[in-house]
């Protein structure tokens, strides 16, 4: 049988998970057409570092930072402060704190309205933010832009996991919700290469930067209007015969009795739960909770974004050249989109955890090699970085970028969004995109100042939260891969050493479950 997201099944279920499991065209279809607001959120992230580094842009815009950094090309002595600048750093993160403000409504209207619409007016956010963008002409235009934009990912980023969860059978859950980060990543590199050649049109190449976000957006809009809610969600306000046909057209046979039932039972459950924040807080709640929380804080204290944020930026205050820069980025972008591919085929044969502790090993081996060939690197003539140290910075950063994209990256999205119950599904995914996007904000407010004051300590400081976080997985995140998602309760939390005093056995529905 083949069984999707739903909540806690009443009566004694035999599930076998190498049963006629069918993948059908039309779910394949509408989870690529979903999973486009990742290009959305990917682009956003890649695109503020590339065109921050652009003088055309820094002209108009920022001009105190234009001319430190002319006069850095003159003057030499220590790069990492060229960009240090609060203003220039709203730019990056204004968006996310908007995003941050954008998830609690989303929170509603995934609930209320669905997943589909949450996700169309995500697409509509991101259009008129792109508009803003491009056409700015003066920097309160350009943050209104930014904001929009922080609307759009405030609301994709809450209804496209749930949405992916929802639909994918549990054998292959994990890798159709890393769809969705694999999207992210081929926004970054896009918005990479955008940059690469946009940095080359005087004087306008930055408009065609922030213009080209205008590509994913329609995509994700005009994809969110044709493909269905998810049977879930339609169900859950009330639509029984439309969530019927939805499922069977998943599904691809009208053999779908046992799994409607679950997903009434489901919808039962949930409905009973008046407000989902406060159910959230109850003591069997907290699991999912504090794992979803703790995921995303340790996702950004990785210090992706440092890097994915302002890699041209930072090459260059490497003492790297313009061009060089960009086009360090645009490798740093492929290797991302690559070793998230890895994740998705190891990411139901593997293991979550496996995944997690390998690349926290990974990840300390790189940044400490990063921080040692910044404190000894050798300068040429002209005081840059010579070619060969250039080369091993990159090389390493790339080993880092690698480790990231086939765990943390993926795995902080998709671990959340399978870990609540449906009754508080919505709600914890908004805790989720929240705290990500508090982080993610910080981050990008930061860094820069950081790099300033820390120089290369910057990149040691984020090896020390790796340990910390690696620890963590190690102790207290239970595996959760192949067990379907309206079981994680019963078969997870309640045999984990550590959480399952938190789950209280009568709330469990007896369920008999095979696991190959
Ligand atoms: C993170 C982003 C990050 C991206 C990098 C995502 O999972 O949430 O903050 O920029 O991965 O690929």
């Amino acid at each position: 049988m083949w069984r999707r997201g739903g909540g806690c099944p009443v009566e004694p279920l035999e599930v076998s998970m190498d049963s006629e499991a069918k993948i059908t065209p039309i779910l394949i279809i509408s989870c690529l057409m979903v999973a486009t607001a990742g290009l959305m959120f990917g682009y956003d992230v890649g695109n503020s570092g590339g065109v921050t580094s652009m003088d055309d842009f820094l002209k108009k815009f920022f001009y105190s930072v234009y001319v430190r950094k002319i006069k850095h090309n003159y003057v030499e002595k220590s790069k990492y402060c060229i960009f240090n600048s609060q203003t220039l750093q709203l730019f990056t993160s204004s968006l996310y704190l908007a995003g941050i403000i954008a998830t609690f409504f989303a929170s509603y209207t995934t609930r209320h309205l669905g997943r589909k619409l949450t996700i169309v007016a995500a697409g509509f956010f991101f259009i008129i933010g792109v508009v803003f963008g491009a056409a700015a002409q003066n920097l309160a235009m350009l943050i209104i832009g930014r904001i929009l934009l922080g609307c759009g990912v405030g609301f994709a980023n809450q209804a496209v996991p749930l949405f992916l969860s929802e639909v994918a059978p549990a054998k292959i859950r994990g890798g159709l919700n890393i769809l969705f980060q694999l999207n992210v990543t081929v926004g970054i590199l896009f918005a990479a290469l955008v940059n690469y050649g946009a940095a080359k049109i005087h004087p306008w190449g930055w408009r065609l930067s922030l213009g080209a976000a205008g590509i994913p957006a329609f995509v994700l809009t005009l994809g969110a209007l044709v493909v269905d809610d998810t049977p879930t969600s339609l169900i859950e306000r009330g639509c029984l015969q439309e969530g019927k046909a939805v499922l069977k057209k998943l599904c691809g046979t009208d053999n779908i009795e046992s799994e409607l039932k679950e997903i009434i039972e489901a919808t039962r459950v949930a409905q009973q739960v008046k407000r989902p924040f406060r159910e959230l807080l109850k003591r069997h709640n907290r699991p999912p909770l504090v794992i979803a929380i703790f995921l995303q804080i340790f996702q950004q204290l990785t210090g992706i974004n440092a890097i994915m944020f302002y890699s041209p930026v930072l090459f260059i205050s490497f003492g790297l050249g313009n061009d060089a820069s960009l086009y360090a980025a645009v490798i740093l972008g492929s290797v991302n989109v690559l070793a998230t591919l890895v994740s998705i085929y190891a990411v139901d044969q593997a293991g979550r955890r496996l995944l997690l502790l390998e690349a926290g090993v990974q990840m300390f081996v790189s940044l400490i090699m990063i921080t040692v060939v910044l404190r000894w690197h050798v300068i040429d003539k002209s005081g840059d970085l010579s070619h060969g140290t250039a080369l091993i910075l990159v090389v390493l950063i790339c080993t880092y970028v690698a480790a990231f994209a086939w765990s943390w990256g993926p795995l902080g999205w998709l671990i959340p969004s399978e870990a609540f119950q449906l009754e508080t599904r919505s709600a914890g995914q908004s805790v989720t995109v929240c705290v990500n996007l508090m982080f993610t904000f910080l981050i990008a407010q930061a860094s820069l100042s950081m790099l300033c004051h820390l120089q290369y300590g910057i990149f040691a400081f984020f090896s020390g939260w790796v340990v910390v976080m690696t620890v963590f997985v190690y102790f207290f995140l239970p595996e959760t891969e192949n067990v379907p998602i309206e079981e994680i309760s019963d078969k997870v939390w309640k045999n984990h050493w550590f959480w399952k005093r938190f789950i209280d056995d009568d709330r469990i529905p007896k369920t008999i479950v095979t696991v190959p």
